[in-house]
């Protein structure tokens, strides 16, 4: 699905990691950087999360979908719902895939696509969702346009997002890497409006100080990130 003219700078996995052993020091290495509060404050904007889903239905694509964190909520959810597993990197999303199928019978589909090109019609998903999905790519309005076109009317975009402050230095450092837009929530705003989404609403769900964290760009250690879920209509 992924053509190379079009997605040629597009984020890639680390080949090499994709083994149990190393997977399972990768994750323990990223939980020593994640501070307690932050820690419990993901619980809690995951559980909130967990009553949307149960409001899905139909076709529900779940735009970058790594390793999988929120997409095996999906798979857990008792909702009746047709989930897509999607990402730009075909190795993540066939090794996600894989774990998926081991732990859960649901059956589901994946689709590797840059997500600033979907590869659907015009109005035929019933939810978009995402777990920092969009906090992850930047040119957001592109994405947002995509998700719009690829919705049916009346359809929803769900997403767990994070913002930061529109002074912070993570903001700064955002502003450098392109993603101004996506983590500061009035541009979000802005952007799914002119996409033209209707009901645009973000709920800030939880916060929590970031520690630093090599293994993540944003944000800027000791500032506070905002735990959010996004909700747009077509
Ligand atoms: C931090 S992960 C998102 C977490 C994940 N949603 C979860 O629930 O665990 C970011 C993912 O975005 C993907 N990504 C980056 N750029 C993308 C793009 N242009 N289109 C689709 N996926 C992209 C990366 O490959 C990576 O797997």
């Amino acid at each position: 699905m992924i053509s190379d003219k079009l997605s040629h700078k597009e984020w890639r996995w680390d080949k090499s990691i994709f083994s149990d052993m190393k997977m399972e020091k990768l994750r323990q290495q990223y939980r020593r950087y994640i501070n307690k509060e932050t820690r419990e404050a993901q619980k809690i904007w995951l559980n909130e999360m967990k009553d949307y889903i149960d409001d899905f239905q139909g076709f529900v694509v779940d735009i970058a979908t790594g390793l999988g964190g929120l997409f095996e909520t999906l798979l857990k959810s008792k909702a009746n719902f047709y989930p897509i597993a999607t990402d730009v990197d075909p190795n993540v999303l066939i090794w996600t895939k894989r774990k998926m199928e081991e732990k859960y019978s649901r059956e589901f589909l994946a689709v590797a696509f840059d997500a600033k090109h979907l590869p659907f019609k015009d109005d035929v998903l019933n939810y978009a969702t995402s777990l920092a999905g969009f906090n992850n790519i930047p040119v957001t309005g592109l994405v947002l346009e995509e998700v719009y076109r690829t919705l049916k009317h009346g359809g929803r975009l769900v997403a767990m997002h994070s913002f930061v402050e529109e002074n912070s230095n993570s903001a700064k450092l955002a502003k450098q890497h392109g993603f101004e837009r996506v983590w500061i929530e009035k541009y979000l705003i802005n952007d799914l409006t002119k996409a033209g989404f209707r009901k645009v609403k973000t709920h800030i769900v939880t916060s929590a100080i970031w520690a630093e964290n090599p293994m993540d760009v944003l944000p800027v250690a000791e500032d506070t990130q905002y735990f959010a879920i996004i909700e747009a209509e077509k």
